[in-house]
């Protein structure tokens, strides 16, 4: 990997790929932490005297111009962040966007708009995406990637561009996720314990089938591990669950056994007879028929924190419960401050984790806090994201 602080960028232009898909309620910025997050780059780059073009996208805007996924509203944050202005440019290729580019002086900044204001940024194959990648690496001498957030998708501004640039280099947001789920994971300290929830065993299969045999404990939370009751043959009320997946879940059990994983499933609840309200605890053999499991109960918070307060390395994604309603957010908050004041590394990701951190404001006591969301996942599942192969072949 070559990185930012080992290239020379004085006086070159740099196109830094970064990730500022932050939620907007109209023009109001709700979490900008994606885009302080990406300062530590743009501000050494800037003071080490490159000038600097960030591309970013926004939402979803299906390659037209929709204006309310305008990044005026992100130009204007990174400029009070930065301390400068921040000029946003009408595009992202063209006439226009290749004078603002060209007359950008050392330690100036701009902005291009919407990457996805263009149909060929997310174009499924090469072809659709056309020489989009091409136009973009062709407003600067070197491209920095530092955009962890969508290191998954293989978009032109992360796949292309690297291949057409002249230079490629990381930035320091993605150094350090590499240098934690890349690195630090492939020899974790043990005791090593993942844990993971939310709503559905698909969309943790392939973290399940990955950690297992590589964690010595895994946690499992949240509505998903309704799906792990029902392949125990215990009864889960009318609570949320994946019948189809009660054999993956018998196989996932058999698996860690045989693995020597030691699998926790929560062995009591706080139920509701609705979401607004709970109405009771039950022991995970008395489930009442019309309960819906909706957090996991005292017992279960006592035993996840023995295994958290023991383990050395720890990966959590997904809440324990629904989290979002404080009636039934303490599972997910014991376990957030169990992590916290462990003294081993801490990595959390994933966007609705990273919300009962903030909610919990325990952001400053984790060794690390990824700023991917469905990147984070599929890094965990073992894949090769294509970010990173696309920077590995041109580096
Ligand atoms: C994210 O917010 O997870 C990334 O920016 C990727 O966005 P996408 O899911 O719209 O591709």
């Amino acid at each position: 990997m070559l990185y930012i602080d080992q290239v020379d960028i004085e006086g070159k232009t740099l196109l830094i790929r970064v990730d500022f898909n932050v939620p907007l309620n109209g023009d109001i910025i709700t979490d900008d932490n994606r885009i302080k997050a990406a300062v530590p780059t743009l501000k050494y780059s800037l003071e080490k005297g490159a000038a600097v073009i960030v591309m970013a996208h926004l939402g979803k805007p299906k390659g037209k111009v929709v204006d309310e996924l305008s990044l005026a509203p992100i130009a204007a944050r990174l400029g009070e962040l930065l301390g400068m202005d921040v000029p946003l440019a009408p595009d992202c290729i063209g006439p226009e966007v290749e004078k603002m580019a060209s007359n950008l002086k050392p330690g100036q900044i701009m902005m291009l708009q919407n990457l996805r204001f263009h149909a060929e940024e997310q174009g499924k194959t090469p072809e659709d995406r056309g020489d989009f990648g091409k136009k973009l690496a062709a407003l600067a001498d070197i491209y920095v990637n530092d955009a962890f957030g969508v290191a998954h998708r293989p978009n032109a501004s992360v796949v292309d561009v690297p291949y057409a640039a002249k230079e490629c280099c990381i930035g320091f947001l993605l150094k350090k996720e590499w240098e934690v789920l890349g690195e630090y994971l492939k020899h974790p300290e043990r005791p090593y314990l993942a844990i993971s929830g939310g709503a559905k065993v698909s969309s943790k299969l392939g973290i399940l089938t990955n950690l297992i045999g590589k964690v010595d404990h895994f946690i499992i939370g949240g509505a998903m591990a309704n799906t792990f009751m029902l392949a125990k043959g215990q009864s889960i009320g009318k609570s949320l669950c994946e019948p189809d997946l009660v054999d993956t879940a018998k196989e996932i059990l058999d698996k860690a056994e045989a693995a020597g994983t030691k699998l926790h499933l929560p062995v009591d609840f706080v139920w509701g007879l609705d979401t607004d309200k709970p109405a009771g605890v039950c022991g995970e053999d008395n489930v009442p028929e019309d309960a819906m499991l909706l957090d996991i109960g005292p017992d279960t918070i006592k035993n996840f924190i023995e295994v958290i307060s023991s383990s050395k390395t720890i990966v959590w994604n997904g809440p324990m419960g629904l989290f979002e309603n404080p009636e039934f957010a303490e599972g997910s908050m014991a376990v957030c401050k169990a992590m916290s004041e462990n003294v081993g590394t801490t990595i959390v990701g994933g966007g609705d984790t990273d919300a009962v951190v903030h909610k919990a404001n325990l952001q400053n006591s984790f060794s690390f806090i990824s700023t991917g969301g469905g990147s984070f996942l599929e890094f965990l599942e073992g894949k090769e994201l294509p970010a990173f192969k696309a920077l590995k072949e041109n580096m």
